[in-house]
């Protein structure tokens, strides 16, 4: 697995963090407008005084980056400035363009390495780490991809502090998730401190959750699908609002959905849920939608997770504990709309 680096400050240091791990000649950087004009030069300075080329490229900011244009814009970009198999690239930024360039890295010239330097905390305690690189299409969120592990993670915590509260909250969702699925002790944390404590040490402790799943099913094919938890139904939500909706906030009212219904079928605890919509309403994410069952089931059926006519759910069965279930496709509605409400 790459090499994980979390310090505050470490920004100005990337030059010489690479040195040793990449013989390259350029660094193509890849950020967004918003964060580009924030950190972009910091970087930059930081690859040059190590003796790099640097090029850069600043895409527009959000979710509708994530696509085919502007992968094939940042393809041609590459190959109109010499970037050779002996280059790599750079995501500064938060998910949009980490999985954007790791896609664009995974594929161009048949594939090149790459660094992330996340700059959300969605980013840095799930995107950044584990390889899913990706795209989406009109048929779906993420559905071109390829997986395609960074040489090198490198977080800087003090880049949080530019976050508007809102993108903040989006990265709640992913560290609520992995309490969820693999943590008690991390619940506990957040429902006793929220983010109050060392944002290093909650980034560092997610990574972990994160990077021990990975390392025992890097493909996806079994156990790294807890990780999706309330995704079917949080990218189907996205999908419907146009991405209105943030990944965040979709991910939360999925996770919510799926636990209200297993509650309701006795596989798991009520407390499950009360500590779920605890830290969801705490950390300012939504725990339910005004889109219908149905609409929500027809935007679900293109999900990636899906193999014939069976969908592999991640079902809540204790507190800090979920396991896969495979079900019918045709039960995914039952369980939305078993989901949708409290009664
Ligand atoms: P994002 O990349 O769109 O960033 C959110 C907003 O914050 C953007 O407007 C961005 O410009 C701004 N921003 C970023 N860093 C900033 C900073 N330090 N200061 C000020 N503004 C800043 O969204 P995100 O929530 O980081 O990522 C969501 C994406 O991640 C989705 O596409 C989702 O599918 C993907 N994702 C991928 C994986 C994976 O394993 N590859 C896992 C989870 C989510
Ligand atoms: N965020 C899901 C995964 O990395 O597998």
């Amino acid at each position: 697995m790459s090499e994980i680096i979390i310090k505050s400050g470490v920004l100005k240091n990337l030059g010489h963090l690479v040195e040793g791990l990449l013989k390259v000649k350029t660094f193509a950087v890849i950020s967004d407008e918003n964060v580009a004009p924030l950190y972009g030069k910091t970087v930059a300075d930081s690859l040059v005084g190590a003796g790099y080329r640097v090029i850069s490229f600043t895409i527009p900011a959000g979710e509708k980056s994530k696509c085919a244009d502007r992968f094939f814009e940042l393809q041609n970009w590459l190959a109109e400035n010499h970037v050779t198999r002996s280059d790599a690239l750079v995501a500064l930024g938060g998910g949009v363009v980490g999985d954007l360039t790791g896609f664009v890295a995974a594929t161009y010239l048949r594939g090149v390495a790459f660094v992330q330097v996340p700059t959300t905390l969605l980013a840095m305690v799930d995107s950044s780490v584990g390889g899913k690189t990706g795209i989406d299409i009109p048929a779906g969120k993420n559905l071109v991809g390829a997986f395609h592990q960074p040489k090198m993670v490198v977080c800087d915590p003090y880049t949080l502090k530019t976050l508007p509260a809102e993108v903040f909250s989006d990265g709640c969702a992913e560290v609520i998730k992995h309490g969820m699925i693999r943590s008690k002790g991390l619940l506990s944390t957040l429902e006793k401190s929220g983010f109050d404590g060392e944002i290093a040490d909650i980034i560092a402790e997610n990574i972990d959750i994160k990077r021990t799943i990975v390392q025992r099913d890097e493909f996806d094919t079994g156990e790294r699908q807890l990780l999706n938890f309330g995704h079917t139904i949080g990218h189907a939500i996205e999908k419907l609002s146009d991405f209105e909706v943030s990944h965040g906030q979709a991910v939360a009212i999925g996770m919510c959905i799926i636990t209200r219904a297993a509650v309701k079928k006795g596989l798991c605890p009520v407390e499950c849920l009360e500590i779920l919509e605890r830290l969801v309403e705490k950390c300012g994410l939504p725990a339910k939608t005004d889109f219908s069952a149905e609409e929500i089931y027809e935007a679900a059926l293109g999900d990636k997770k899906r193999m014939g006519d069976t969908i592999t759910e991640i079902i809540p069965r204790e507190v800090g504990f979920c396991e896969l279930q495979k079900m019918p496709v045709s039960e995914l509605l039952e369980w939305i709309t078993s989901g949708q409400s409290n009664t």
